[in-house]
This record gives structure tokens, sequence and C-alpha cells, in this order.
């Protein structure tokens, strides 16, 4: 499915659907060092997984409030040790599968109250916004709780509805603050770093931002849901460009990531299908 008309997209990757590489409602997105692409189909309760190509690899998940079992994944990541870590909104935890969709632990458990985006930070710990609690706990991958940073409100070290969170090259984290139209950057004992953003259509403004990636110069990229749009910034929040979409216009994006060979991808939710973009440093 190339694109015959000159935007950004490489190419598309969905329907909706219930059937392998289709998808309800898709929300959180990773992408692995090896290849891969990760998306977390929510209302469907799996995790479907492609080749950075497009090509259908496999799905996991089973419906079901059990350990093991996904009601509701929103969010999805790869720890360098090959797990993948999935947010499960409706069930209140984090769950741990191997890289073959082996459930092995769940993480959160009552601490949780609406885990949506799920990331890794560079000393392997596992970054979750409770999109609920309005706050971000780390946590170690046994589940001991590292730092807990975050309450709901419109300062600095609030959050009045964080979605997704990434991770960048010195450790500093990454929040999307969807209500409060901002984007907020905190290093890694949750101290308040940055923010940048407003309510609006300008450059650099959002419409309710969700799914956010980092790339190695450490610039962010931001899907901004209202605004159907992607943004690129530099690393102190100073808007540089688009992503053009224009020729197959996005529809309420959900998360986005980065692969392995420098595109970027991201959940077109309202559209119910994943589209890869290229992506220019
Ligand atoms: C975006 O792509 C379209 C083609 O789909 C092109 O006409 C337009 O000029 C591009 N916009 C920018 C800002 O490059
Ligand atoms: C976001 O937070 C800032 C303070 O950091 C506040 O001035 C602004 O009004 C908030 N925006 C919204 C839409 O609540």
């Amino acid at each position: 499915s190339m694109n015959p008309i000159e935007d950004d997209l490489i190419f598309r990757v969905g329907t909706k659907g219930r059937n392998k590489g289709e998808f309800t409602n898709l929300q959180g997105v990773a992408a692995s060092t090896n290849g891969k692409i990760l998306i977390a189909d929510s209302n469907n309760q799996c995790v479907q997984i492609f080749s950075n190509d497009g090509q259908f690899k496999s799905r996991f998940g089973i419906r079901g409030r059990s350990p093991g079992q996904l009601q509701r994944p929103t969010g999805v990541a790869v720890h360098p040790s090959g797990d993948i870590i999935i947010a499960d909104y409706d069930n209140k935890w984090v769950s741990i599968f191997s890289s073959d969709g082996k459930f092995k632990t769940k993480i959160g458990s009552g601490k949780l109250m609406g885990p949506k985006g799920v990331s890794v930070d560079r000393n392997g710990h596992i970054i979750v916004v409770d999109n609920k609690a309005c706050c971000v706990f780390i946590f170690q991958p046994n589940g001991k709780i590292v730092t807990r940073f975050g309450s709901r409100g419109n300062g600095d070290r609030q959050f009045a509805g964080p979605h997704f969170a990434a991770v960048n090259s010195n450790n500093e984290i990454i929040i999307t603050d969807f209500h409060n139209h901002s984007v907020k950057v905190f290093n890694q004992e949750g101290e308040f770093m940055l923010k940048f953003g407003s309510n609006g259509e300008g450059n650099g403004q959002f419409n309710a931002p969700t799914g956010v990636a980092v790339d190695s110069n450490g610039n962010i990229i931001v899907a901004d849901w209202g605004n159907s749009r992607i943004q690129v910034f530099d690393g102190s929040g100073s808007f540089l460009s688009y992503i053009n979409t224009s020729a197959d216009p996005l529809y309420g994006p959900q998360g986005l990531a980065l692969t392995s060979d420098g595109h970027v991808v991201v959940a077109d939710s309202g559209n119910h299908c994943f589209k890869v973009y290229r992506y220019l440093q």
C-alpha cells in the first residue's frame, strides 16, 4: 500500500475489526530494537506485533480480569530484556509477558487506578502513567516502587490528565498532559524540569496531546489528538516542524513511537489503523 501522494506517509496497516491485522480502538504503540512494531489493541484485548515494514507477525491476549488476561490494554513497551510490558487500564495493573507472549507477572496491583501509558527508562525501570490518579509511578521490573510523583491539578508537578510517557537519553521522563494541553519533562527523581504547549491550533499548541517519543538527538515527537496531527519539538520544547499527514488525515491519534529503522509509527485510533511516516533528522 504505497502512498501515491507525496506527504510523509510510507504505509498504513489495518481496518476496524477483530481479526489479525485489524483493530478496534488501538491505543499504545511500541517499537523494539530488533525491528518490531507492537500495538495495544485495546477493545480487542490483545497486543499485535508487526515487522517494521508492516507484515503481521503474531498476537496474544485473552480477554478477562484474571492475572495473565487483558481487559483494556492501552500502553505497551518493550523492556531491554525483551519482555513486553502492557498497561491494562481496566484491570488497574501492568502485565509483563515474554517476547513470545507468555505471561510472566503483573505489577502495580492495588496501587494503580488507571494506567494508560508505559515506558522503560535507561535503568530498565518501568515508567507507568496513571491517568486516573494523575501521577507517574517508576517501578523496578519486580514491582517494587522506585518513585511516584504527581497529583491532580495544573501546577508544574501536577497533571490534569496524563496519557503517555517517553524517556530521553538523559533518562528524563516526558509526559503528555491531555487536559492541560501541555508536555512536561521531569528528571528521574521526579523533579520538574520544563513544560511546553498551550491550548490551540497554532504551531506548538495542542488540543489534547497523547502519544510521545524522543529521537536520538533529544527531539520530542508528540501526537496532538484533537488537532489530529503530529508535531516535532527540540529538547527544550521549541516547535520545529510537523509530520506531513495531509494526504490521508489522522483521526484522533494516540500512541506514537520511533521504529528501529528511523520512522515514526502512530496509532490512528479513529481510523482503526496504524501509520508509518518518514521522519528525517
Ligand atoms: C504536504 O504534502 C502535500 C501532498 O500530500 C503537499 O501538497 C504539501 O505541500 C505538503 N505540505 C508541506 C508543508 O510540505
Ligand atoms: C495548564 O496549566 C497552566 C499552569 O501550569 C495554567 O496556566 C493553564 O491554565 C492550564 N491549562 C488548562 C487548559 O487548564
